[in-house]
């Protein structure tokens, strides 16, 4: 029984926490204090004498918390209820014109209204609170899960520990970008250099680094700032019917959003508004890389969808490409997975785009002839966005005259750079390719890495210095090799311990199982990437099928046309890649064949998922075509593996024990429809 000291203690400790929390949100995040300094910090000390007499009563939402938890030895995984997105990019005028097109032919209106806000350069953060406390926070990740990274997130000051105000959600889950300013980002580095420690490249790279810190209190010296643009998934209460109403409602519960967002009537006003932001860019304290327009009407907004990539009501204009000069040290030759060989400009490191770029891609020799840029001249170089840095222009005014007619210019050589084995010239002659084939230890390497990629195969740990042994010492020849590695192998490698050989032989051995589309992308058919692997995934169902398919019949298949198509057939026909598949299979490769129709693929694709307890919406057999629809796999008991379990109403209970104890993501019948919004259902409970 608490005695009545106790009593008394909670209730001043609640009015102490509630008072500093507004005074937080005052000073920090509407920038106008109602209290002196000296007032604070004796409100502060009275909470914290109370919390070290009462420990147990010291709350999630206490100020106290922000720098209080301890490093962690790693983050934890969390699933997002409501995968978190990509946004396509524009880069013109007409561009965005062209997007305005789609979306008013989609709404059978003109004009459409939009929220326009700057695209701000940080990372993707996404809150969860709980009865209005901040119950945790985490990253992006892959979109669908993230690391959990609340004990730093508490430590910026402008996210409140707990929502203010009324019309509080059961659950809400806020979206925004963490950043640093260009102010605090200097001061950074300045403290960085005299630490003697590295310096970060850019605002976005160290507020990513600072985020990830595992020890709270770096983090806390790192001065992040956080900036809401929606909200993600979101439980009970009504929202507004509009997307700025929702940020203004994200504002009275003292969320910071954009002091620059604005309700446009229509495009015309958009484009306005980005050569608006674009003149007031580097007037403002933070990096911003463009604009982002936002359907404003959240019925629009689940009429238009989403791709499985990114929503079709929102897009990010681009701001022009940032260009810098500098001097070409070396044109090298780069051999690719397909043998296709790439020359390539080395050169004096220069800042451009927010990073140090020392290296532009030269695409072909045509490219390099047309450009003629040549070995000493001085270039400009552009980064676009996350594009790969390319030469723009020589200037030429600025070649060197002392250099001979001939000199520095380039010739594409005759043998691979890498294995010396001939080059061939493709019919078109723009495309050079090494014949070496998987002789070539250069393409042997890049077939191993794309074989083990996130999006292949998904071998965990395989990176390129470790590929690169491999093959130098001859302990991959082929990409099945790799299933025959041993621990006595791997351990001999550089920088290869016991600990992480078996724990890389542990993902080779996972990655046995996975899905056919994954499996027809690993084999690295040129020109076939993921959708195409997904269509062909679905269509055929089963390896056999595809490799008997002729030319003809692949183009039936939506997105394949006669040069892919031929590429598949050739493939197949070839008799070494038969033999390579027939390893795979025997070194006990396996692949569940349905994968999602690739308009959905982003919903449950990949997910294994279980079902318990009955749903009002679907009968069992109709709630499993649905999720197989979207890409699922409906497993009958629950498993480490189980992504999800869709508990419905009276609900068997070793299931749900189950799913408790291995911590997977548990959807209750709500939950589970919008999820599926996302693939087309009418989203009951997601908005942003
Ligand atoms: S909306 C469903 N609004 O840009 C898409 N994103 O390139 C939700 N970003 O991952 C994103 N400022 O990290 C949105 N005002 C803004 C943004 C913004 C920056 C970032 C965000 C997103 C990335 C996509």
């Amino acid at each position: 029984m608490p005695d009545h000291n106790q009593l008394i203690a909670a209730h001043r400790m609640q009015l102490l926490r509630e008072q500093i929390n507004l005074h937080n949100h005052r000073y920090y995040t509407l920038d106008s204090p109602a209290i002196s300094d000296e007032g604070y910090d004796a409100l502060m000390r009275e909470l914290l004498q109370l919390e070290q007499q009462y420990p147990a009563l010291i709350t999630a939402d206490s100020p106290s918390q922000r720098v209080g938890a301890k490093p962690a030895a790693q983050f934890g995984e969390v699933k997002h209820r409501q995968p978190m997105q990509s946004l396509d990019n524009v880069f013109s005028p007409t561009e965005l014109l062209e997007f305005h097109r789609r979306v008013s032919e989609r709404l059978n209106t003109d004009p459409v209204e939009y929220v326009a806000e700057p695209k701000l350069d940080g990372l993707a953060i996404s809150l969860v609170y709980t009865q209005g406390v901040l119950a945790y926070g985490a990253t992006r990740g892959d979109g669908m899960s993230g690391e959990d990274v609340s004990g730093n997130l508490r430590t910026i000051r402008v996210i409140p520990l707990k929502l203010l105000g009324t019309h509080v959600p059961e659950v809400v889950e806020v979206r925004g970008e963490v950043y640093i300013s260009k102010a605090d980002f200097a001061l950074l580095n300045v403290h960085q250099q005299q630490r003697g420690e590295k310096q970060f490249v850019n605002p976005r790279n160290a507020a990513a680094g600072s985020l990830r810190q595992l020890d709270p209190q770096i983090t806390a010296t790192r001065l992040l700032s956080f900036c809401c643009y929606g909200i993600g998934f979101y439980l009970g209460a009504a929202l507004p019917p509009d997307q700025g109403q929702v940020m203004l409602q994200l504002k009275q519960w003292g969320l910071p959003i954009s002091p620059q967002l604005k309700i446009l009537p229509d495009i015309l006003a958009c484009q306005y508004y980005f050569k608006e932001m674009e003149a007031k860019r580097s007037s403002l304290p933070y990096e911003i890389d463009g604009v982002v327009f936002k359907v404003n009407r959240l019925v629009d907004q689940q009429t238009l969808g989403s791709t499985s990539r990114a929503p079709r009501w929102a897009i990010a204009a681009k701001f022009a490409a940032e260009q810098a000069t500098t001097q070409v040290l070396e044109i090298q030759v780069q051999v690719g997975r397909t043998g296709a060989l790439t020359p390539v400009a080395r050169l004096k490191p220069v800042f451009v785009g927010g990073v140090t770029v020392s290296n532009a891609t030269l695409h072909n020799e045509a490219e390099v002839k047309r450009k003629d840029v040549r070995v000493g001249d001085t270039v400009v170089v552009q980064r676009a966005g996350d594009v790969i840095p390319e030469i723009v222009a020589v200037i030429t005014a600025l070649r060197p005259e002392s250099v001979p007619v001939g000199v520095g210019e380039f010739r594409m050589p005759d043998t691979c750079p890498i294995c010396h084995s001939p080059v061939v010239r493709e019919a078109d002659k723009v495309v050079v390719r090494c014949s070496g084939g998987l002789y070539c230890p250069a393409q042997r390497k890049q077939a191993i890495l794309h074989f083990a990629s996130r999006k292949a195969m998904d071998i965990q740990g395989l990176g390129e210095k470790l590929v690169d042994q491999l093959v130098e010492r001859g302990l991959v020849s082929s990409v099945d090799q790799l299933y025959h590695l041993k621990a006595a192998d791997l351990i001999s490698l550089e920088r290869m311990g016991e600990k992480s050989a078996l724990k890389l032989l542990k993902q080779i051995e996972r990655s046995k199982t996975t899905l056919l589309a994954r499996f027809i992308y690993a084999l690295g058919i040129p020109e076939v990437g993921e959708t195409t692997s997904e269509s062909l995934a679905n269509h055929y169902a089963s390896i056999e099928n595809v490799s008997r398919a002729t030319s003809v019949e692949l183009q039936q298949i939506r997105d394949i046309g006669p040069v892919v198509a031929k590429h598949i057939e050739d493939f197949f026909r070839q008799p070494q890649n038969q033999v390579i598949i027939g390893a795979f299979i025997k070194v006990g490769i396996q692949w569940s064949p349905g994968q999602a129709p690739v308009e959905t693929a982003g919903v449950f694709s990949g997910k294994t998922v279980v079902i318990t307890g009955s749903l009002s919406h679907y009968s069992r057999d109709e709630a499993k075509a649905v999720l197989q629809a979207a890409g699922a796999k409906v497993s009958s008991s629950v498993s480490r593996k189980t992504d999800f379990l869709i508990a419905g109403l009276e609900p068997g209970g070793s299931k749900l024990e189950q799913a408790r104890e291995f911590q997977i993501t548990i959807l209750d019948e709500q939950q589970f429809l919008a999820w599926l919004g996302e693939g087309g259902k009418p989203a009951l409970t997601s908005i942003s």
